[in-house]
């Protein structure tokens, strides 16, 4: 399986910090942001990877990541993306690179206290399809900015983004997965309100045909890049833990 680390976009919930450096070079503790990711990935066991970046700080990836190999990457590669044009549009650019393999998305500004291996396990076993990670999310606000998962019993029926009054309380985290089908959906998506094509979308293309799985993550789980209160809260976790 190959892993696609995606750091573009603007990371304008996070100006004025996010003028002067990107989102995902920002520091963690005593790291910069994406290196978690990487961690998080070939901790998975998942060694062969792209990292799609963009705008004027993409040259600081090279520098930071290099080659990969202190990281523990067996092969790293970069794309470009040259303008914010969302989640799905920015994974389009690594479809040469993972070719007919199945391929583990993750949003460089996502945080997992767990290992992702059993997750990217179940992935490997299952025949054909898509995979998302959800988390119990318990506040209301926190839920209004992320995707968020509509259950009947155990199944995912749907995927709302943003939802003014969430369906329920699984947020949808920044890790998917899927098979080669995903190459022929991207094609067919349209700009969302906000101008981007839509992860969301990919995936409720999924949960429509019946090919979407869901895991439930345990432990902490936080996106840095929703506001910069979860900002703090990720930092503060990840201190407390490394620190
Ligand atoms: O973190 C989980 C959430 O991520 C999900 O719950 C949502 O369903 C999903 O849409 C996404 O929501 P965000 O609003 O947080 O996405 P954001 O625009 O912040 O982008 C997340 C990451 O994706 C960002 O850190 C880098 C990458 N990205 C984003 C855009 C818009 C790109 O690489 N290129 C882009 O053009």
């Amino acid at each position: 399986m190959k892993g696609v680390i995606l750091a573009g976009g603007s990371g304008t919930r996070l100006h004025p910090l996010t003028r002067i450096t990107n989102k995902h070079l920002l520091p963690l503790y005593d790291r910069p942001m994406v290196t978690y990711a990487v961690e998080a990935l070939v901790g998975a066991g998942i060694d062969e990877l792209m990292l799609v970046t963009g705008g004027t700080h993409a040259g600081e990836f090279f520098r930071l990541l290099g080659n990969g190999h202190d990281y523990g990457i067996e092969r790293l590669f970069y794309g470009y993306q040259e303008e914010a044009g969302g989640i799905a549009d920015a994974l389009g650019l690594a479809e040469r690179f993972v070719a007919r393999d199945k391929v583990c998305v993750l949003l460089a500004d996502n945080i997992f206290e767990r290992s992702l291996q059993p997750i990217v396990e179940n992935f490997e076993r299952q025949p054909a399809g898509a995979r998302i990670v959800l988390s119990e999310v318990a506040e209301e606000e926190h839920l209004r900015h992320l995707g968020v998962a509509v259950m009947a019993g155990d199944r995912v029926t749907a995927i709302v983004e943003k939802p003014e009054s969430p369906p329920s309380r699984f947020a949808v985290t920044g890790i998917y997965f899927y098979d080669a089908q995903v190459w022929e959906v991207l094609p067919t998506l349209e700009p969302s309100g906000r101008g981007e094509l839509e992860i969301t979308d990919v995936n409720n293309w999924y949960v429509g045909r019946g090919e979407m799985e869901a895991d439930v993550v345990d432990g902490f789980w936080g996106d840095a890049g929703e506001s910069i209160e979860a900002y703090y809260e990720v930092n503060d976790f990840v201190r407390g833990t490394r620190g």
